[in-house]
């Protein structure tokens, strides 16, 4: 048996501490199966006494994430910490200049940096494992890196952020409010109590564009990716589309058009009978439709200890097989600039909600905004009458169109709003053709 390897782990919060468990409890399997014995030579974390329900006594302590990371001891560091900069970023930077491999879990850290972190390790000759920045135990970064490497890629897409898809899963399922679902969700501690990085739809760009990168060849970062969170989703958003056949999900969707690529994270109107609209709960999916392996559907735990330590063990495992990949599919030196494509000529069908106020005459004005703009309906329903927040009797008008660009649609609504004939600023939400 070759040399152990031996890990230096940052982080102890629940995927640190799963992680220890599975190395742990696996250990003779893990040995077995790389022909090496997998051990923990040190660890660091913010405070040493918390109990963690793992033993730490064979385990050295060191107080500095980055003292640990260059280490002469260790071979990998797995850095556990999280955040975009700060402690997180320096000891991945420290790892990989002192010629350490590295797994990290850090989502934010790849969306932002991950260019010239890939160009740090293919430089030293080490790898930079991250399965578990995006969708936990989903494999879908050895899809993209290895599986499909072969093929081009035509789209990904997926269910890449459990919190909002339990707040769709369950306004859809018990016929709740967005706001009381994502208060008992708060109360579950499944959503954070400041929800904004999940329900905003940033948590889940993250991951697109990470997954874009690998996708597209195109060096896409974070703050590039077209963000609308699953706030303004309403509970007769969610029973329309229930009549109208389809699920609503946030989904994050990359592809390549004639003017550059599309990375999108908004929620979208999916037909009920595909297999995403079934992904419901805290669970994730991605799919990658690709040109010889065809479409394919990975679905699982997006998130948890043990799903998560699973994918970090997983890359560990690879290093000590002595796998060592280009950490984007392709050196980081011939990854092409992002070149965003204009969401304007988006292409689709849209799902339209507006409050019209209950006069004559109002429908017709409507409908003439649309027409104006070249937008044909397929379906029109008024639902039922409410009440506008200050504006008097309204009614709820459903209206689905056939394909169209963003840029019509979205001036014909402008157009509706300015005509005065809406109580409310009107819900557009996109159908996704899967
Ligand atoms: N907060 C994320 C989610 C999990 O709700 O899916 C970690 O990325």
């Amino acid at each position: 048996m070759t040399q152990p390897l031996k890990l230096g782990i940052a982080g102890l919060g629940t995927v640190g501490t799963g992680l220890l468990k599975l190395l742990s409890d696996n250990r003779d399997h893990l040995a077995g199966m790389t022909g090496r014995t997998i051990t923990v030579s040190a660890v660091s974390a913010r405070t040493q006494g918390r109990d963690r329900g793992v033993s730490l006594d064979d385990v050295r302590w060191v107080d500095n994430a980055v003292a640990l990371a260059k280490d002469s001891e260790i071979d990998v560091f797995v850095e556990l910490i999280g955040g975009e900069d700060g402690v997180a970023k320096e000891a991945v930077e420290a790892a990989l200049e002192a010629g350490k491999h590295v797994v990290t879990a850090n989502k934010a850290l790849l969306a932002k940096h991950g260019i010239a972190l890939a160009k740090c390790a293919e430089e030293k000759g080490v790898a930079l494992n991250y399965e578990a920045a995006v969708a936990g135990a989903i494999p879908i970064i050895k899809t993209l890196r290895e599986s499909v490497a072969a093929n081009k890629i035509h789209r990904v897409y997926g269910i890449l952020n459990g919190t909002c898809n339990y707040i769709l899963s369950q306004m859809q399922d018990k016929h709740l409010a967005f706001s009381d679902v994502l208060k008992d969700a708060q109360e579950k501690g499944y959503a954070e109590a400041d929800p904004t990085f999940d329900i905003g739809g940033f948590d889940a760009a993250h991951k697109l564009a990470i997954i874009t990168t690998l996708a597209f060849g195109s060096a896409v970062k974070f703050d590039e990716v077209h963000v609308e969170g699953i706030e303004a989703i309403t509970s007769a958003d969610i029973e329309a589309a229930k009549d109208l056949g389809y699920r609503i999900k946030l989904l994050g969707v990359a592809l390549e058009t004639d003017s550059g690529i599309e990375a999108r994270v908004h929620p979208a109107m999916v037909p009920k009978h595909r297999a995403v609209a079934e992904v419901s709960g805290v669970t994730n999916c991605v799919a990658v439709d690709a040109e010889e392996a065809g479409n394919l559907l990975l679905v699982g735990p997006g998130a948890g200890g043990a799903p998560t330590a699973s994918a970090v063990a997983g890359d560990i495992v690879d290093i000590a097989r002595g796998i060592v990949l280009a950490p984007f599919v392709r050196p980081a030196e011939a990854l092409t600039p992002f070149k965003r494509a204009n969401l304007d000529a988006h292409h689709g069908a849209y799902y339209i909600r507006l409050a019209v106020y209950d006069r004559p005459g109002a429908m017709a004005a409507i409908a003439k905004c649309m027409g104006d703009q070249g937008v044909s309906l397929e379906s029109i329903v008024q639902r039922q009458a409410t009440m506008g927040a200050e504006s008097g009797a309204a009614a709820t008008v459903i209206m689905i169109t056939h394909e169209t660009t963003e840029e019509k649609i979205r001036s014909a609504l402008a157009a509706i709003e300015q005509d005065g004939k809406v109580a409310e600023k009107p819900q557009m939400i996109r159908i996704e053709a899967l």
